[in-house]
């Protein structure tokens, strides 16, 4: 019944919370570009990731409706592009589409009890994408009294508290941290030892390496069905094959109908045997 617990490869689940300014959106593209090399930006805020277009190369896509299916959507639309990195900014958007939704109801218990599975079924998404995923969150902003580090007076200072979502959202993730309006990153929630409790001015590249270490050091995780079914379209398109094709072969040879049945070396083996007939024919 048990067995030895081993750490897989994993991919980055990460939550980046803070104020208005205080670099959700930059320090998400300037940390998924040293994640891999392509970044797909699921947009929600008017095209300000867009802003950035001349400093980090991604692609986006703009959402006006923020019901949580058309996250899930652009999520899906994202995996199966292959995309290294997805970047969601912000998810806060989402939570309010859900109060917007609840208020609306003459009763809210039965409207909460509407939204709430639509809430999990993104968030399991999220989980589930077959790329490195970055979460941005706004926080509420107050203000509270700072000593100065100049005249030892208390001066106002605006700072983040928690994140427009919700509550205890943060904990889904690997790693969750918040950034302060001089673009300072307490990580205050992490499943990778070494980035515990750790602060960075200006998060990017040193983050991104530290955090690649992190998922890097474990054992190759399972082929995903998606990750196959990709694998395996890419051949036959490669050599204009039909999948009705494909589909016979598997079932011919593998008595399989879908990807989703094979194992990673059955998946190699067709994949050869594609590239194997599309020789012969050509020569
Ligand atoms: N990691 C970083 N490294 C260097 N500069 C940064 C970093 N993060 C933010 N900045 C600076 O802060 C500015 C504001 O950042 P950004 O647009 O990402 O804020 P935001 O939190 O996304 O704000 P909003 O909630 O209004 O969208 C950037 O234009 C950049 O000049
Ligand atoms: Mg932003």
């Amino acid at each position: 019944m048990f067995q030895k617990a081993t750490k897989t490869q994993a991919r980055l689940r990460f939550a980046l919370c803070g104020p208005s300014g205080s670099g959700k959106t930059y320090s998400a593209l300037e940390i998924a570009r040293h994640l891999g090399k392509s970044t797909a930006v699921i947009d929600t805020e008017h095209g300000s990731a867009s802003k950035y277009a001349d400093l980090f190369d991604f692609d986006v896509c703009e959402l006006t409706d923020f019901h949580p299916s058309k996250y899930m959507e652009a999520l899906r639309a994202a995996g199966q592009a292959s995309y290294d990195v997805i970047v969601i900014d912000s998810l806060s958007h989402a939570w309010f589409w859900e109060l917007n939704e609840t208020s609306k109801a003459m009763n809210s218990f039965t409207a909460w009890g509407k939204v709430r599975p639509l809430e999990r079924a993104l968030i399991d998404a999220m989980l589930a994408a077959p790329a490195h995923v970055i979460v941005t969150m706004r926080t509420k902003t107050e203000w509270v009294l700072v000593d100065s580090p100049k005249s030892g007076k208390p001066m106002p200072e605006r700072v983040g508290t928690a994140p427009i979502q919700a509550s205890g959202i943060e904990y889904e993730f690997d790693i969750a941290g918040e950034l302060d309006l001089n673009h300072l990153l307490t990580i205050s929630k992490s499943r990778c030892p070494d980035l515990s409790s750790t602060t960075h001015l200006n998060p990017g590249q040193e983050l991104a390496k530290r955090m690649l270490a992190w998922l890097s050091d474990g054992v190759p995780a399972p082929e995903t069905a998606l990750e196959k079914g990709q694998r395996i379209r890419a051949a036959r398109e490669a050599v204009d094959m039909s999948a009705d094709e494909v589909r016979l072969i598997m079932e011919a040879e593998f008595s399989r109908s879908s990807p989703a049945q094979l194992s990673s070396e059955d998946c190699d083996r067709l994949i050869a045997m594609i590239e194997a007939m599309n020789s012969a024919q050509s020569a």
